[in-house]
């Protein structure tokens, strides 16, 4: 049968890898597609160092347009990153009646609603699996394997660079710059990393999720974001001692006709198989209705581990490009008319519960004052200790943990704490989550 024709934009490490996965199991990719599957051009700055790797059968150019506006080529795999430019290319690709692959979480986490419009305009498909967790189908199971369940939440791991540097922080109690220059030096970052520790990365691709998981559109502009620099070893520990660890987590939640939509570190229960993911492996936990709580877990990043998503995502365009657009698989899982546009809640509306450091004077009465003002604001504590006294030392410090409350009153609150005498300088104040079934 005739090969499907592919066109890739970028040979960096995805398209390197996306390359030779095809060669290597060309045979059982063919088996499934029904058809070979084949790269036939390839866009890239260094010309003359792609010729010689993709080899001579392959043409070769500098313009990306060359690609998106050559008509034999059926699916055009966007490799290439960035947003402006990759956003024209995607888009004259769809009008030209060409389907998509596309990497790049980015560019669908801000531009995805017009994407997906042209797209279905058009009557292709654009596929995003390598968009979100790497080589983690994660894509295929919220769209296709949970499409009988009510999705409650989506909480995920999804940067690696951030959960290198918070294992390695853990593990060796060394302070975020150190590991930081390290994942660089690892080449785990992304180019500009701090699209990976601003949490803004993640972001991206809690977007995608939310978006497939509730069937709302992108609402990247929405979502809360705070990354990992400001995190301190010292709660690390304590959390520790609690029986918790931070993760960056990418956390989408149901809510009362509105969704939570939010990156931040997060306490999670240390018992809990996501708390386990360390280095630069990703995870995604997924509470359905009927199904109560999943999880996929694997390699986020990385040359063929990419490659295994960009190339399922190959296939499945390969099966599917000649069934009418009606019956294919929705892009954001839920049909176009039937997708609902969910507020998204501010963050000083979420609920959730709370990790509290409080550096205090060491004192009677101290801790009596703070548990008033929770009390008072409703706030019920969970647990809490006082670090153990260190000789001569006036100051202690108090850490605690609380039950769920809308972030806007625990802010009330703490303005209150803060302004006691005995209470010495802000508190440290971080999200915690139990993902309970
Ligand atoms: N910089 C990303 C990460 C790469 O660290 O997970 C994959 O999107």
């Amino acid at each position: 049968m005739k090969a499907m024709r592919v066109g890739l934009i970028g040979l960096g490490t995805v398209g390197r890898g996306t390359l030779e996965v095809l060669r290597r199991n060309r045979t059982e990719i063919e088996r499934r597609a029904g058809r070979p599957i084949e790269v036939v051009r390839v866009a890239v700055r260094n010309v003359a160092r792609a010729q010689a790797i993709v080899g001579s059968d392959v043409a070769v150019s500098a313009d990306p347009f060359d690609v998106v506006r050559d008509d034999s080529i059926g699916i055009v795999a966007e490799l290439m990153g960035g947003t402006e430019l990759a956003r024209e290319l995607v888009l004259e690709a769809i009008r030209g009646g060409k389907h998509v692959v596309t990497a790049n979480k980015a560019l669908l986490a801000l531009h995805g609603n017009e994407i997906f419009a042209a797209a279905e305009q058009a009557g292709v498909m654009v596929a995003f699996e390598p968009a979100v967790a790497g080589g983690i189908p994660i894509i295929k199971a919220l769209r296709e394997g949970l499409t009988a369940n009510r999705i409650e939440w989506v909480a995920g791991i999804v940067n690696g660079t951030t959960n290198f540097i918070l294992s390695e922080m853990r593990e060796r109690g060394a302070g975020f710059d150190e590991v930081l220059a390290q994942a660089q030096a690892l080449g785990y970052a992304e180019a500009d990393p701090s699209f990976d520790v601003d949490g803004v990365d993640a972001a991206h691709k809690a977007t995608i999720l939310a978006a497939i998981a509730f069937g709302m559109p992108v609402r990247f502009d929405a979502a809360h974001v705070e990354g990992i620099s400001r995190l301190q070893p010292a709660d690390i520990r304590y959390a520790e001692r609690l029986g918790y660890r931070i993760k960056l987590l990418a956390i989408a939640r149901r809510r009362e006709d509105a969704v939570e939509l939010r990156v931040h570190p997060t306490l999670i229960p240390a018992r809990r198989l996501l708390a386990s993911v360390e280095g630069p492996m990703n995870a995604v936990m997924v509470m359905g209705d009927a199904v109560g709580t999943t999880l996929y877990y694997g390699k986020g990043a990385g040359a063929e581990p990419t490659a295994s998503s960009v190339i399922a995502d190959l296939v499945d365009v390969t099966r599917l490009h000649t069934a009418d657009p009606e019956h294919r698989v929705p892009h954001l899982a839920f049909q176009p008319s039937a997708l609902d546009d969910l507020k998204v809640l501010p963050i000083d509306a979420v609920l959730t519960s709370f990790y509290l450091r409080l550096r205090v004077a060491d004192q009677p009465g101290v801790l009596a004052e703070i548990a008033r003002i929770l009390a008072e604001a409703h706030i019920s504590i969970d647990a809490l200790f006082q670090r153990e006294p260190v000789e001569g030392e006036t100051q202690t410090e108090i850490i605690l943990l609380t039950h769920e409350t809308i972030e806007g009153n625990m802010n009330r609150a703490l303005v209150r704490i803060e302004a006691l005498p005995t209470v010495l300088e802000p508190a440290i104040r971080l999200r915690l989550e139990q993902l309970a079934d």
